[in-house]
């Protein structure tokens, strides 16, 4: 048995618009402009093993309306009392720019406040905050002027991200300033299936173009007025495996090039840490996601924990610190949970032995939550909330697993 650091962060992630409950952007918006067609799409799900499971949750047009979502908003103690209880040590969450900065220009105090209180909740228990600024969602006086693409964003972001150090100053150490850029912008500008639903290349590159020049700027708003602070942003890396020969190992090697490092390498001069949400394994033979599937979530996913020891070791090259900002399965009935945590922190132990400086494991989600376009049939959750009543109730395999290894190693 090896016990990890005692400074190694033990936490859990979630994000505004997810778990929150009435929200008011460009998301929900959009959901209300799309759940009927949502719903009628749902059947292209039946191929999985879930599908009678999920079926009528995801045939339902409600199921893909944010609404109250997991109460998150006025719940936040009875969760973080949970959390605590599962001995978590950290937690990762987004602030919902729509509720701070409603109006250009306008700061609304007792929303401010609001996450004031929460940070002060997570302190109160011994649970550091990690403090995400921007988890994909948008004001809509800002989405309705164009969003990420407005060559105005960046300086936007810049000063959203001023008033929250300044509002944050003395109470929070770690910040993301954006959650995993590379998806958004694929999502949302080159395959255009999320808002503003944008398609194309160009659109794709300025999209990334302008989230990297709004992290730079926000990176400097906050050291200036945090000089201790641990900035960085969570992005979605693979662990892409080469096939035998030498096209494959050309393939991975463009593909770690083009997707896990691009952004961070934009950005490499304003990070304090690398930040990585890690999910997908991609076996590359002669073509992509050539993978075995052996093990799959709820929404078919591979399950490939081991996968994380490698995509940290070549982490390595940053020469920093390393963040696990997301790491997590869709997994209702909470049969592989346990096992995912184990074999995943598992990894993360062979990584830290082989040289790698992670310092932190964050588990996506503390609470089940609004799977965007999918809505709420997919279960993240380290803890379940009931669709019917909001009630909480911990997943107690997966938590007594992760417990387990927090107070005893791995
Ligand atoms: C995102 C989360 C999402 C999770 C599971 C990540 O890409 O940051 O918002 O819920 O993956 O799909």
């Amino acid at each position: 048995m090896k016990k990890f650091p005692d400074n190694f962060y033990f936490g859990a992630s979630t994000s505004s618009h997810q778990v929150e409950g009435s929200c008011h952007n460009d998301w929900s918006e959009w959901e209300k402009r799309n759940a009927k067609r949502l719903a009628k799409e749902s059947r292209k799900f039946s191929y999985l093993d879930s599908w009678t499971r999920i079926m009528h949750e995801a045939a339902s047009p409600e199921n893909y309306i944010s609404g109250i979502a997991a109460d998150h908003y006025t719940r936040y103690h009875e969760d973080f009392d949970i959390a605590q209880k599962i001995g978590i040590n950290a937690y990762r969450f987004s602030i919902e720019w729509s509720r701070i900065e409603p109006m250009r220009g306008v700061w609304d105090p007792d929303e401010l406040n609001h996450y004031t209180k929460m940070i002060a909740a997570l302190r109160e228990r011994n649970i550091e905050p990690f403090v995400t600024l921007w988890h994909w969602t948008l004001p809509l006086w800002l989405s309705e002027a164009g969003g990420v693409s407005n060559p105005e964003f960046p300086e936007l972001f810049g000063k959203y991200a001023a008033k929250l150090a300044e509002e944050f100053s003395g109470q929070v150490k770690f910040f993301i300033t954006i959650n995993e850029p590379e998806i958004y912008s694929l999502n949302s500008y080159l395959r255009g299936i999320w808002p503003p639903q944008k398609k194309g290349i160009l659109s794709y590159l300025t999209c990334m173009g302008s989230l990297v020049e709004s992290h730079n700027n926000a990176y400097d708003e906050i050291k200036r007025r945090i000089p201790d602070s641990m900035i960085g942003a969570a992005c979605n890396m693979s662990y892409f495996e080469s096939g035998k020969g030498f096209i494959n190992k050309i393939i991975t090697a463009l593909s770690v090039k083009l997707w896990n490092r691009y952004f961070t390498n934009r950005v490499k001069s304003r990070i304090d840490y690398v930040g990585v949400n890690y999910y997908f394994h991609n076996r590359i033979n002669y073509g992509f996601s050539k993978n075995e599937n052996r093990s799959v979530s709820d929404l078919g996913w591979e399950l490939y924990p081991h996968g994380l020891e490698y995509l940290l070791e070549s982490l390595a090259v940053y020469n920093l610190p390393v963040y696990i900002t997301e790491n997590g399965l869709a997994d209702a009935s909470d049969e592989k949970r346990a096992w995912f945590i184990e074999v995943s922190l598992r990894s993360v132990m062979r990584a830290m032995e082989n040289g790698v400086d992670v310092r932190g494991y964050f588990h996506w989600s503390l609470i089940d939550n609004f799977e965007w376009d999918k809505g709420f049939w997919p279960r993240f959750g380290l803890i379940s909330i009931d669709r019917k009543d909001l009630s909480r109730r911990i997943r107690i395999e997966s938590c007594d697993r992760y417990r387990e290894i927090i107070e005893k190693g791995i």
